[in-house]
């Protein structure tokens, strides 16, 4: 029996156990993910932090504070508005602003933990694939921590504002001629040639364990949401969503279990195959959305997604370009505003409306991944300017 605050990596294919002292990401004996299990000591929050480190004790117990790598993420607004929730169908609708994370999105709550176990394995490198913002929060961190981070970047494929902040903060960026699949691929190649980079994509499972505080805060503040409805690219999120209901669950801080709105885009929807067709295995396909952030056809974390999805009883949709670029005007139009990945969430929602499978009067949170100022391309052909003489003949006509 491991004592109270013990942590460990476990297989989730063939259980196989590792210590948390070797840096390790797949199981030596079936390839298959590890996740971080522990055993959790009696207080589950840890009253002196906010945010993501609050739930210490659940996320990483044995750590020393002093060890933390944190800029304050976490402890990000819930919002509503009548117009995005009569848009969405949903008359109770929340948004979880992800975006008022230090360096704009979500990932900032999995870096920080991951960061600081990089500099406790003493690493002095890292490395990540991305579509821009894993990039721009690696680079972040690991600047904040003092250690170089390598990031691998589909040219063209991501949105200059989140590359000039990975260039911002000092990354080395490595030119990837295709899609951030092959920068995946690439990373995976570096893992074996080499233990000096410390991978922070989201298969290291300490991204999970911090990811995890998004769903922990909504569970706190909602207590009885029915669905929490997300973006999903390479499907870090929808795990560590499942993995927070879990453990939620199991520790008995909640009875009823929300159900995973899993939101693809129609052009790069492998799981959504997956789950609709009921498929034993993971497609991959060639991926393209206007969503640059999920812009992604071979998720590496599809294993640990599916469970979670069906444990949860949750669901898997996908959404058109164009439904995307609605429900981000609605959202953008009530002044919350998000990058065009997130408003996935909200188009997700408002299908299953649509579709009789949602009831105006459920309960519902949407996740909203990243700000607005992420990738802003979208909005500029959206604008509409008039000339400083049309506005005069307004003002006195
Ligand atoms: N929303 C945004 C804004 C993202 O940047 C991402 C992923 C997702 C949703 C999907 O989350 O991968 O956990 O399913 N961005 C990664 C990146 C891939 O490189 O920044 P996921």
């Amino acid at each position: 029996m491991a004592a109270n605050g013990e942590s460990w990596l476990s297989c989730i294919k063939c259980g196989q156990k590792y210590s948390i002292s070797r840096r390790k990401y797949v199981c030596d004996r079936c390839r298959g993910l590890l996740e971080v299990k522990h055993t959790f000591p009696e207080n589950h929050t840890e009253k002196e932090f906010h945010g993501v480190w609050h739930y210490k004790p659940l996320i990483h117990p044995s750590l020393e504070k002093a060890r933390i790598v944190s800029r304050g993420e976490g402890s990000t607004a819930l919002y509503s508005h009548d117009s995005v929730s009569e848009f969405s169908g949903i008359s109770s609708l929340r948004m979880k602003h992800e975006g008022e994370n230090p360096t704009g999105s979500f990932k900032d709550r999995g870096m920080t933990v991951a960061v600081s176990e990089a500099i406790r394995l003493g690493a002095t490198e890292t490395v990540c694939a991305s579509t821009g913002n894993t990039s721009a929060s690696a680079a972040s961190y690991s600047a904040l921590a003092g250690i170089r981070s390598n990031v691998l970047i589909p040219t063209g494929n991501v949105s200059p504002s989140k590359l000039s902040q990975a260039i911002a903060y000092g990354a080395r960026i490595i030119d990837i001629p295709g899609d951030f699949d092959l920068a995946m691929e690439n990373v995976a190649r570096i893992a074996e040639n080499s233990q000096d980079y410390y991978i922070l994509n989201s298969i290291n499972p300490w991204r999970i364990e911090g990811q995890k505080t998004i769903f922990f805060e909504i569970m706190k503040e909602l207590k009885e949401c029915r669905f929490i409805a997300l973006p999903a690219g390479n499907l870090g999120n929808t795990s560590a969503a499942g993995k927070a209901i879990r453990e939620f669950r199991e520790i008995g801080i909640i009875d009823n279990i929300p159900e995973i709105i899993s939101v693809q885009a129609e052009g790069a929807s492998p799981f959504y195959n997956l789950w609709a067709g009921a498929m034993e295995k993971l497609e991959p396909v060639k991926a393209s959305t206007i969503a640059s952030a999920i812009r992604i056809g071979n998720p590496v974390n599809w294993e640990k997604a599916i469970r979670e999805i069906r444990y949860t009883g949750g669901k898997v949709v996908r959404v058109s370009d164009r439904e995307i670029l609605d429900a981000k005007r609605a959202i953008d139009r009530a002044g919350i505003g998000c990058e065009p990945a997130s408003a996935a969430s909200v188009a997700g929602l408002k299908k299953l409306v649509e579709e009789g499978q949602i009831d105006r009067n459920d309960s519902a949170a949407a996740v909203l991944t990243g700000n607005i100022l992420k990738d802003t391309a979208s909005i500029m052909e959206d604008s509409a300017r008039i000339p400083m003489e049309t506005f005069m003949r307004e003002l006195t006509a």
